[in-house]
């Protein structure tokens, strides 16, 4: 049995920060924010919304668009740094909001791989039978974490939501293989500090993500028994435009074949690469049959990717 995304769906808050925006409360300006991160607008969530609203507005979609009832979800695994409180878990508070009343339900806390965690998570329980239907979800509202004053991580981050139902799909197709990976001795180099704002040493930050990405997305497509000539698309995660640049530069890949979504969101963390494949979904970049890396790296240190068939 093989295990694939069979429903997406996504959301971002209706506000919009420009850079131009940021200019009139911090030291910095459009120029450095652009050509150092590739971002040129976030968007930030309302007093009203947090992370649990975010995530069931894309996890309604995402049902919808894999035509089934929650009620049929026998799992949710939500992907997030930015629960709405310690405990109750953002999936328990999806699961209530979407009556998926079948459905276990668990965080998973990887930072910005988390969605890879997910994705990796609900492929065995999806192939060993145990559930016929895994949703996963990557929701992040970064704002309430991000300390505003400081212009080396206010201008990087954003909020919003992916969410994808992970069901049966037929032989050879859905998630070929999945890589993940951690390095717990990194954890200082990018944390919530005891402000509750996420404190990062972005340089080296910069030269883990430059390394692991490319590494994890060789070792995803060697696992699945395939070679970088064999990649249609490359999703990265969204962080920063020069770590995604690296990344396709080491799988040889044109410039079409790599996802950029960043100027219009920023980083979202765990929503990021999921964001990025509904995007590119309606966009018609994905064909039926592309071979896609997606791969992701964050606090933790953390890392994962996977390849997918679509
Ligand atoms: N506007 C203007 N100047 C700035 C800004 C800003 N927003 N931020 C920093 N600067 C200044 C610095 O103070 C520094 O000035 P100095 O030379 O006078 O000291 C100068 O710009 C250069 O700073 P660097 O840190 O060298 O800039 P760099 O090219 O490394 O870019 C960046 C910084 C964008 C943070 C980069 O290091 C990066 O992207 N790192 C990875 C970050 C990342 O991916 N984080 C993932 C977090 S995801 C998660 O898990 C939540």
């Amino acid at each position: 049995m093989n295990a694939g995304i069979i429903g997406v769906g996504k959301y971002v808050p209706e506000k919009v920060v420009t850079n131009f925006d940021l200019e009139k409360i911090l030291d910095t300006n459009d120029e450095w924010i652009r050509t150092r991160t590739g971002i040129q607008e976030r968007r930030i969530a309302s007093e009203n919304e947090d992370t649990s609203d975010l995530a069931y507005a894309a996890a309604a979609s995402a049902i919808k668009n894999a035509e089934i009832s929650a009620d049929q979800i026998g799992l949710i695994l939500v992907a997030t740094v930015t629960p709405d409180r310690g405990f109750p878990s953002v999936a328990c508070q999806l699961q209530e909001k979407l009556g998926a009343v079948n459905a276990a339900a668990m965080d998973v806390s990887a930072a910005c791989a988390g969605f890879m965690y997910g994705l990796s998570t609900a492929k065995q329980f999806v192939e060993s039978g145990s559930y016929q239907y895994v949703l996963v979800v990557g929701a992040e509202k970064l704002s309430k974490i991000t300390d505003w004053t400081d212009r080396n991580t206010a201008v990087l981050f954003g909020d919003g939501a992916c969410a994808a139902v992970i069901g049966q799909v037929s032989e050879g197709r859905g998630i070929l293989s999945f890589e993940l990976g951690a390095d717990g001795t990194g954890g200082k180099h990018l944390f919530l500090n005891d402000q509750k704002a996420i404190a990062m040493n972005g340089r080296e930050v910069f030269k883990f993500a430059v390394r692991q990405m490319g590494e994890s997305a060789i070792s995803v497509l060697e696992k699945a028994g395939l070679s970088k000539e064999d990649v249609d698309f490359l999703i990265p995660h969204q962080a920063n435009i020069r770590i995604m640049e690296a990344s396709r530069e080491r799988l040889n890949l044109p410039e079409e074949k790599l996802s950029k979504r960043i100027h219009k969101y920023g980083n979202t963390s765990s929503a990021s690469i999921g964001l990025a494949l509904v995007d590119e979904l309606e966009a018609g970049k994905i064909k039926d049959d592309d071979i896609i890396v997606l791969v992701g790296f964050g606090g933790g240190l953390t890392w994962g990717a996977v390849v997918l068939k679509w």
